[in-house]
């Protein structure tokens, strides 16, 4: 059975966790969420498939789920990737409109993104997504859509995310194995801030980092544009490989302390306090110092911010105002850590609520799924509400008319300088 337009799904492959989310959008254009389905992750880290066949059984077993409760088979989806392997950087690009001043047209605007996208990549890279333009036509800057508009030289700005062609291509080949095609892949971080940012914190400026399992990755907005974003290849697992080492126990005995002890507040700790926690043999159990594990914890998940907070500075040559950090990913239930970022950043913090979906409390009762869990994935939904809004739109359609751009090289085997372009 096809699905229907108005059926739109969402996978986010996660390194801890599968999740696949049906959402159905109503006649108001409100997200409702119909299927919730999640699996544990197996064959992949840091964002990277290291193994396929238990990738495609997550997936598999997570849309299987999710179709279950929905009660709707899919066939596409909008998926997520991230990982070290995706990097981006801001461009210009322009063309001229003759030498009389005339209207921009529909064609003029295709032209100057095919020559945003043209990019020099370094070998084996493609472009993946190329997000946010503001427009120039002469002198007027930080245009949103300069159709229809009157000049003579029209630029744009966008921010270009390229990424190495392999690790998405496999990731791709696990979807489809597991039975979908793939209709476009977003960069996770800039999925995340779909479904958190207020219109203000896209206006004035913000920074979201969400939090995994194995990556912490983040995206930085001002202006409602994308101006900085990245990927570390650090998340909870490397708090987990901390007390591993440091306590001698095992990974879920970590884990487990690690949720139900651990905090960025070190004041709130106090020296005698104890924690018991499994032997690495798994017979018996160790007495350890809560504070020394909270320390720990905590040197680890500041020494992910400060390489967030270097990294967005290195893509920021000016001080963009900004409204502050909202933390998303199962990483941001650390306690304290909302503080500690405040502390890292000199700037407000808060966790992230999704935004724009109407019915998300299915989402936020199921116990295996941390509440800050389903960011990327909630804003895959967004992402792709907007791509079918504007493909119902008629001016808009021919704008939109391409299929998503990675799946657009790897389906139909493009060259890999002619890519899509969407708009976030
Ligand atoms: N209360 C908590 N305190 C600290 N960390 C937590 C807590 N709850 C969950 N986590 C961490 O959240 C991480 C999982 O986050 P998430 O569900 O976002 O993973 P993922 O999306 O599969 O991973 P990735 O984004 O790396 O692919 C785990 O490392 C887990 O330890
Ligand atoms: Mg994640």
């Amino acid at each position: 059975m096809a699905q229907s337009p108005e059926i739109l799904a969402a996978l986010d492959v996660g390194n801890q966790r599968v999740l696949a989310l049906i959402a159905e959008l109503d006649e108001r254009a409100e997200l409702l969420i119909r299927g919730v389905g999640i699996a544990p992750s197996a064959g992949t880290r840091c964002g990277q498939v290291v193994q396929l066949k238990p990738v495609v059984a997550a997936i598999r077993a997570a849309v299987e789920e999710a179709e279950l409760m929905a009660r709707l088979p899919l066939a596409r989806v909008y998926a997520s990737v991230a990982g070290t392997f995706v990097s981006g950087r801001m461009t210009r690009a322009a063309i001229s409109l003759g030498s009389r001043e005339r209207e921009v047209t529909v064609a003029d605007l295709e032209q100057l993104h095919e020559a945003a996208q043209r990019q020099p990549l370094p070998q084996g890279h493609v472009v993946l997504n190329v997000l946010t333009h503001t427009y120039s036509l002469d002198d007027q800057d930080g245009l949103l859509d300069p159709l229809e508009m009157v000049g003579r030289q029209l630029s744009v700005d966008a921010y270009v995310l390229a990424c190495q062609e392999s690790p998405v291509r496999t990731l791709e080949k696990a979807i489809n194995e597991a039975g979908l095609e793939v209709d476009e892949f977003l960069f996770s971080p800039v999925a995340a801030s779909l479904a958190t940012l207020t219109p203000d914190e896209r206006r004035l400026g913000a920074l979201v980092i969400d939090i995994g399992y194995g990556n912490t990755t983040y995206a930085a907005y001002a202006g409602e544009r994308l101006i900085a974003a990245g990927a570390f290849p650090m998340g909870g697992n490397k708090i987990n490989d901390d007390l591993v080492h440091r306590f001698q126990t095992t990974a879920a005995g970590a884990e487990k302390a690690k949720r139900e002890a651990g905090t960025m507040l070190l004041a709130d700790v106090s020296p005698d306090e104890t924690v018991s926690v499994p032997t690495i043999e798994g017979r018996g159990n160790h007495i350890i110092s809560r504070l020394e594990m909270c320390k720990i914890m905590r040197l680890r998940v500041q020494e992910t911010l400060e390489l967030v907070a270097a990294d967005v500075l290195r893509q920021i040559t000016d001080d963009s105002p900004s409204t502050g950090v909202v933390l998303t990913g199962g990483g941001a239930h650390a306690e304290g850590l909302v503080a500690l970022a405040e502390e890292v950043f000199v700037k407000r913090a808060r966790l992230g609520e999704l935004e724009g979906i109407a019915d998300a409390t299915q989402l936020l009762e199921s116990p295996e799924l941390p509440m800050r869990s389903p960011a990327v994935a909630a804003g895959l939904l967004a992402y792709s509400k907007r791509a079918h809004l504007s493909s119902m739109t008629p001016l808009l359609r021919s704008r939109h008319s391409r299929p998503g751009l990675f799946s657009r090289i790897t389906r139909k085997l493009l060259p890999k300088r002619e890519v899509g372009h969407d708009h976030v």
